[in-house]
């Protein structure tokens, strides 16, 4: 019943985007709107076409350093003169009808202001941080929520989301892990086209759809040692094989607009660099939308030191395609010169502009600059029940059950009594994740309030424990650890002596992760650890119930305690979705999009390495191969991992041909069985090895992947189809094809396991 309902309300809400016929791609030329930008072009002054591309923050929320001007009047007085295009974190209906009102009215031509807001996963109803979403490999729940919250954000007058970010991340260590779809190109493209989809439905101009953003281009992901904002380095090869991916797929999704990075790339500023925006993004992909900077990007090539002033980073920014500046003031103040003293060619102004104008032509702006703010509809949809319904739904598609030893999960409802435990469990704030845009403050579904909605207050004995963060908590401001007060803890181990079973929630506070929160050290914090091997000693029967944006090292509790889950921050209705787990309403069907490394040292790591020239360790124990002398190369939990109450057989393995023409396909067949005593969904993963290429290949890399629900005793044969686009890579010919020769396949329930093939490709 609850499967059908959940169905209708999908429905509904994707259906409710594409009620238009006008079919046309996001991003794409029409003859139309490209001949009322050339109108209003004619009558723009080279001013005015700046400020075409200038974007700045409101001044009462910023999500960056603060700017140079925190005076509104300031921004008043440039709107009126028509020198700023753009701006971010003006949100509601009502502020956003104003300043709207404001651009339309004071300035000479009236043009309308793209308003962009970080509408990350919802906007105020809140769904699973992007890495747990990832874990449900689930594209249409992706796309659902993805879809909610630019029906909730376009409700309160906003045209534009700084989303998805699409960044591929090996380092846990990286506080914007959370953010993004994990460790694995194929994995990533999947989600990010769902995402681009999700937020732009068919129709720009509808007014329940916004504009979706691509970011950060490029290799934002690989900061060296994980620290946010440092250095990238790698090569075109990485690039093109395992950075690109996500973004060329929200190319091909229509995504209308592409952020830039803050790092460099091979020493060369993201913002200014040619080969990406240029070459890449706007040469090879053909893309025709905007590249927004990232906060000041454009003015930190300066701090970068590849520019010595405004003049020359303004020089840099827009000939490397970067269209319009963020809250940097440097197009502004440095443009209009260039090009009068003939430095910089107006034609590239005129590019930026007009790639501008046709997304804010898209979204329907010049027809009505106010569609999108309506205070009715933005009281009716935000919030409402059918998206809290959907963020639910969401949520325990995101979860992923590490551990389940003997059985523990699900817990029975009767009788049970059940001890909850830990700060992180009453917490209503946490859930709602970093990037939280405009969600409410302690307003998610608490665990503990998901047990008690499930089974009652009676049975459940709560204790805090020991407190975990001290002090104020935000966005902005470090969140402080409690390492020595151990007030709570006798009253928690009195708790888990009482109960039957205790459910213990541990992890990570939600602001210890997202920008600028990147951690040396991934295990548990505080006095954490310490809590939950005092509870073990107590009582045996221990549910970890993780809450966390990244992974974390976890070898003890992996070692010792029967069942562990995997919440992530789930969003508005994360106690409830948890509940439906713990308690078997919803058997668990995620399957982590990164790896879980067994140590911090091991990082980065991921399951699509290369094969280095010393794999295997020596028979006679000699120490030279590619190891470490502490600690084993494999990670605790690898890529694609994750249990279910049931368990599945795999058998059968059939290819149709062990050989492929450059044309042709093979066929893959397996057959996967529900051996257990439970209905559940398993995610069938298909990996290809390229034995021999022109470059080093990786030891595996995903190439498909199906979600399948199988009742208990039932079969299904789950089928893939591998053509060269499978087996195509950038190689050392610079170009990307197929290379003839042997490969390895395996079909399987993680990147670890799973039956084995080989074919020839000819
Ligand atoms: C982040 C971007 C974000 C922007 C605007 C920057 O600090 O890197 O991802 O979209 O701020 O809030």
């Amino acid at each position: 019943m609850k499967n059908i309902l959940f169905r209708i309300v999908v429905l509904t809400i994707l259906i409710s985007s594409c009620n238009s016929t006008d079919q046309k791609k996001a991003g794409s030329k029409d003859a139309e709107i490209e001949s009322r930008i050339d109108d209003l072009m004619a009558k723009m002054t080279l001013d005015e076409k700046i400020g075409q591309l200038n974007q700045y923050t409101s001044r009462w929320e910023m999500t960056g350093p603060a700017p140079e001007n925190v005076d509104s009047m300031f921004i008043y007085n440039m709107i009126k003169e028509g020198k700023l295009g753009s701006m971010l974190n003006v949100t509601g209906a009502y502020a956003t009808r104003n300043v709207q009102k404001w651009a339309i009215d004071s300035s000479r031509l009236g043009i309308p202001l793209l308003l962009a807001y970080d509408v990350i996963h919802g906007y105020r109803t809140m769904f699973p941080i992007p890495l747990a979403e990832a874990a449900s490999w689930d594209p249409e729940v992706v796309k659902l929520s993805a879809r909610v919250a630019a029906i909730e954000s376009a409700a309160s007058g906003l045209h534009w989301t700084f989303a998805p970010m699409v960044d591929i991340a090996r380092d846990a260590r990286w506080g914007r892990v959370m953010e993004g779809s994990g460790e694995d190109p194929y994995l990533g493209a999947k989600m990010a086209y769902a995402r681009v989809k999700g937020f732009q439905g068919d129709d720009l101009a509808a007014d329940n759809t916004i504009a979706a953003c691509a970011k950060h281009f490029a290799a934002y992901g690989f900061a060296e040692a994980g620290r946010d904002y440092n250095t990238v380095d790698l090569g075109e090869r990485t690039l093109q094989n395992i950075v690109f991916p996500p973004f060329k797929a929200c190319v091909d999704a229509g995504v209308a607009t592409f952020m830039n990075a803050f790092n460099v790339v091979d020493g060369i500023p993201a913002t200014a660099n040619a080969y990406l925006q240029r070459d890449i993004l706007k040469g090879d992909w053909e893309f025709e939308g905007f590249v927004v900077s990232d906060w000041n990007s454009v003015g930190e090539i300066i701090t970068h030191g590849t520019a010595a002033n405004k003049k020359e980073a303004a020089k840099l920014a827009i000939k490397a395609g970067s269209d319009m500046d963020m809250e940097g003031n440097v197009y502004i103040d440095a443009l209009k010169e260039l090009v009068e003293e003939g430095t910089v060619e107006e034609s590239l102004i005129d590019d930026a502009v007009r790639r501008i104008l046709r997304v804010k032509f898209q979204l329907g702006l010049f027809d009505d600059p106010y569609k999108y703010c309506n205070a009715e509809r933005e009281k009716e949809l935000i919030l409402s029940k059918e998206h809290l319904d959907a963020a639910r739904e969401v949520a325990k598609k995101s979860i992923v059950l590490l551990k389940n030893e003997s059985g523990l999960l699900p817990l029975a409802k009767n009788n049970t009594k059940i001890a909850v435990i830990g700060e992180l469990a009453e917490s209503k704030d946490v859930p709602l994740g970093s990037w939280r845009a405009q969600a409410i403050t302690n307003s998610g579904v608490s665990l503990l309030e998901g047990i008690q909605n499930a089974v009652g207050s009676s049975q459940v004995l709560f204790e805090k424990g020991p407190d975990y963060t001290v002090g104020e908590r935000g966005f902005a401001i470090p969140v402080y650890i409690n390492n020595t007060d151990l007030s709570g803890l006798n009253e928690a181990k009195r708790a888990a002596r009482k109960s039957d079973v205790v459910v213990l929630a541990l992890g990570e506070d939600c602001f210890q992760t997202g920008e600028g929160r990147s951690q040396t050290d991934i295990s548990l914090k505080g006095l954490q650890q310490r809590l939950l091997e005092e509870i073990y000693s107590i009582n045996k029967n221990v549910v970890v119930v993780l809450m966390n944006g990244r992974p974390l090292e976890i070898n003890w509790m992996a070692e010792h305690i029967p069942s562990v889950l995997e919440t992530w921050h789930l969003g508005s209705e994360a106690g409830n979705a948890i509940a439906d787990v713990l308690f078997g309403v919803y058997n668990p069907s995620g399957k982590l999009p990164v790896s879980f490394p067994r140590s911090v040292g091991q990082q980065p790591l991921y399951y699509n390495h290369l094969s280095t020239g010393r794999p295997f360790g020596d028979p006679n124990g000699a120490v030279f191969w590619s190891h470490y002398t502490d600690e084993s190369n494999a990670p605790l939990y690898p890529f694609g991992y994750g249990l279910s109450y049931t368990t599945f057989e795999y058998s059968d393995l059939k290819l149709s041909s062990n050989e492929m023409s450059e044309s042709g396909n093979i066929k893959v067949a397996v057959s996967v069985k529900n051996t257990g005593k439970f209905a559940g969904e398993e995610v069938v993963q298909l990996y290809i090895r390229d034995l021999v290429g022109s470059i080093s290949r990786p030891v595996k890399e995903l190439k498909g992947f199906e979600k399948i629900s199988l009742t208990p005793g039932e079969s299904k044969e789950v089928n893939f189809t591998i053509t060269t686009k499978e087996l195509e890579f950038f190689g050392a010919s610079n170009e990307w094809k197929a290379e003839p020769g042997e490969f390895k396949l395996w079909v399987g329930t993680n990147s670890a396991a799973g039956l084995e093939a080989g074919f020839v490709l000819k």
